[in-house]
């Protein structure tokens, strides 16, 4: 087990750069199987999902190379079409190589995704979208298998926008025969950039970014290298981070446009935010006000940045209201905010925060990826020293967190058992 032993209490200061999409990036090393060739990918994190794909690519036949920054993946030699189980239970997003591998080979085998426990995360979605394909699912035991002989374009139209159903049946329809279209289909930037990465090695794709998209079957694909979108969940995340020790930080390697409702209840909150192409100034006051927030869909508020929020939100003065509407169990990490003088209620999808004037230092756990980061923001500004244990759920999906914390004046030790 490892943990961060923060010392808060320092207010942050300083420049930053954010990383890869840890989101845009998982998806995109998956798609590297559809084209037979070499991939080349820049600005890949490197975090335990990354390096969780990149073991079940090799697994698979592909040679993976990681040098000078750069991640070289060649798909030609791929020998199986099962993703093995462990690995399938480390994360959620290892189902989006099942559609990579059935637009190629037209056939894999899996078992039900792992990943942070949030509530109950099915792929019926995933599935029906396949079948629509024209795809065959036998299930047995808790194992899939995905095969048929032809996949011919359709209509389909996914009940929710699901982020992963709608990346995956992008990747099994780029080689169908003729046209599908994907109707109230998710509109993250980590689809476009997926989009953008498969029309550069020679796929046929239009309309990521909207709720229509259109992918046109094309007969080959090309070597391709890519430069991966910034991550815009570590984005938001460093700017509450900042915010809620009453920081100035300057956070580079942003996409504004991504992190927009972020920005928005962060001025809310209180914070000057100054924005200069790709980069996010913000000034926090000494205390921010109580602001609320809903999570949706993109470009709603981001779920993932809905644990950090509200731990930010524990200091600020008055009551906040948050509602989670994307996932069914994402307030776990309460508990341990409790732990730290924090005063939040739950029901249901709600939580309403009464903000403390100080938290206290605790020993707390991550309960998730997010959760865990949420932990360590609180513990940024509460007094003395706290620690995060459970900290491999935060090395999933933060590249150096606690190296960039300590650039901007942070006290934080990783502490490796
Ligand atoms: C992706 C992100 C995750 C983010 C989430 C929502 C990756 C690797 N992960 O996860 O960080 O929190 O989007 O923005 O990109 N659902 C179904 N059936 C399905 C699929 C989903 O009911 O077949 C439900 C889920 O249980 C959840 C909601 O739809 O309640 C959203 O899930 P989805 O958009 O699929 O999230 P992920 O792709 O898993």
């Amino acid at each position: 087990m490892s943990s961060y032993i923060i010392e808060g209490g320092n207010k942050l200061e300083g420049e930053i750069n954010v990383s890869g999409s840890k989101n845009a990036s998982l998806p995109i090393m998956a798609a590297s199987i559809l084209s037979g060739k070499t991939t080349t990918l820049y600005n890949v994190p490197n975090i335990y999902d990354t390096k969780t794909t990149q073991k079940i690519l090799q697994l698979l036949g592909c040679r993976v190379n990681k040098k000078n920054g750069k991640i070289i993946i060649n798909s030609k030699d791929i020998k199986s079409q099962e993703i093995p189980d462990e690995q399938m239970r480390k994360m959620r997003s290892s189902v989006v190589l099942a559609g990579a591998l059935i637009g190629r080979f037209k056939n894999a085998i899996f078992s039900y995704p792992g990943g942070c426990d949030i509530g109950s995360r099915p792929i019926d979605l995933h599935l029906k979208g396949f079948q629509k394909l024209g795809i065959n699912i036998e299930e047995d035991g808790g194992i899939i298998k995905c095969s048929c002989d032809k996949i011919i374009g359709n209509n389909i139209h996914l009940d929710f926008p699901s982020v992963g159903a709608t990346e995956n049946i992008i990747l099994a329809s780029v080689f169908a025969e003729g046209e599908t279209i994907i109707t109230n289909a998710a509109m993250e930037p980590e689809i476009v950039d997926l989009q953008n990465f498969l029309n550069k090695m020679g796929a046929k794709v239009k309309g990521a970014g909207t709720n229509v998209i259109k992918i046109t079957g094309v007969k080959n694909l090309k070597d391709v290298s890519y430069n991966v979108m910034p991550d815009r969940i570590e984005a938001g995340t460093l700017l509450c981070m900042a915010a809620i020790t009453g920081g100035e930080v300057l956070v580079n390697n942003v996409k504004i446009e991504h992190i927009n409702p972020v920005i928005h209840k962060l001025e809310e909150a209180g914070a000057k935010i100054l924005l200069d192409k790709n980069k996010i100034a913000i000034k926090s006051p000494k205390r921010l006000k109580a602001v609320d927030i809903k999570t949706m869909p993109y470009p709603g508020f981001p779920t993932d940045l809905q644990s950090i929020f509200a731990s930010m939100l524990s200091v600020a003065k008055g009551s906040s209201m948050v509602v989670e509407n994307i996932f069914e169990n994402r307030y776990k990490y309460v508990n341990e905010l409790r732990r730290m003088g924090a005063k939040i209620t739950v029901e249901g999808k709600v939580a309403i925060i009464k903000g403390v004037r100080k938290l206290t230092s605790a020993q707390v756990n991550s309960t998730d990826l997010r959760g865990g980061a949420a932990m360590c923001t609180a513990a940024l500004a509460a007094k003395g020293e706290s620690t995060i244990n459970n900290i491999e759920y935060i090395l999933r999906g933060y590249e150096n967190l606690d190296k960039k914390l300590t650039k901007l004046g942070a006290k934080i030790k990783l502490q490796q058992i």
